[in-house]
């Protein structure tokens, strides 16, 4: 990958796995994986596995994080992980507004601007996850929503400076656990959109950003997408819970 900003490849596990799963997931992606990897690699596993992840992971280049986390650090909000406990257990970074969590537990705008502004106070890195339904595109509101969606976060942190230390993942809706991948060229132009509108406000923020592709990424699909100027590498569902399949993603990411 001929660019100027590393590569990431994220694996979202969701709600999947089992000990031994796991165990065994990583074993295998381990084993595959060189010193030298050109992409930055994060996990995301179910909070009660992270602990066992970090002990698989120690001594390995291999990142990990949380899926979510809560608006408070500490209190009474039964069910919840603090970013706090994240940090504790060797989290460094953090999904926040996946769209699973936007539609199935009502996270709006303003509540992920929230978490967005806590993990940025604790040193948590967040990964920020925008994306339109499959209605809004057809009613070409795409570039619409995407820009509610980043410019709530700009606009409750007062400007792009917290950018430098986060992520953005695009995940059409309509694309994630569908088999139905945004083509390359239908990607890009929602990354170069975003760019562009963080270019606004600080050109440099804007080149620096890594901007992340996901829904339904493959190894069938991610070269395609991984070439694309303004794509920076992926955020994976499904496909990283097979260990061969997320490898050969990863190894996509630096065919460049
Ligand atoms: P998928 O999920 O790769 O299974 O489509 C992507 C995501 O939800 O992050």
């Amino acid at each position: 990958m001929n660019k100027i900003r590393r590569p990431i490849i994220a694996g979202n596990w969701k709600m999947h796995g089992t000990k031994k799963s796991v165990a065994h997931l990583l074993d295998v992606f381990k084993s595959k994986l060189n010193k030298d990897n050109l992409a930055e690699i994060i996990i995301f596993p179910p909070f009660i596995f992270i602990e066992q992840v970090a002990n698989l992971l120690k001594s390995t280049p291999i990142q990990y994080g949380g899926q979510n986390m809560a608006t408070a650090l500490q209190g009474a909000y039964t069910g919840e992980i603090s970013g706090q406990m994240l940090l504790e257990f060797g989290c460094r970074y953090v999904l926040l507004g996946h769209s699973e969590r936007r539609s199935l537990f009502s996270e709006t705008n303003e509540i992920v601007a929230e978490k967005f502004k806590l993990a940025h106070e604790i040193g948590l890195c967040p990964i920020l996850c925008v994306g339109e339904t499959l209605v809004e595109r057809k009613e070409g509101r795409t570039e619409e929503i995407v820009t509610q969606q980043l410019e709530s976060v700009i606009e409750f942190m007062g400007g792009v400076s917290a950018l430098s230390n986060a992520i953005l993942a695009y995940e059409p809706v309509w694309a994630i656990g569908t088999g139905v991948t945004a083509t390359p060229e239908q990607a890009q132009e929602v990354h170069f959109f975003l760019r562009e509108r963080i270019a606004l406000y600080d050109t440099m923020a804007a080149r620096n950003i890594r901007i992340l592709y996901g829904g339904s990424v493959k190894a069938s699909n991610a070269q395609l997408l991984f070439e694309m100027p303004d794509i920076d590498g992926g955020l994976i569902g499904g496909a990283s819970l097979d260990a061969e399949e997320f490898f050969q993603i990863n190894q996509a990411a630096g065919i460049q």
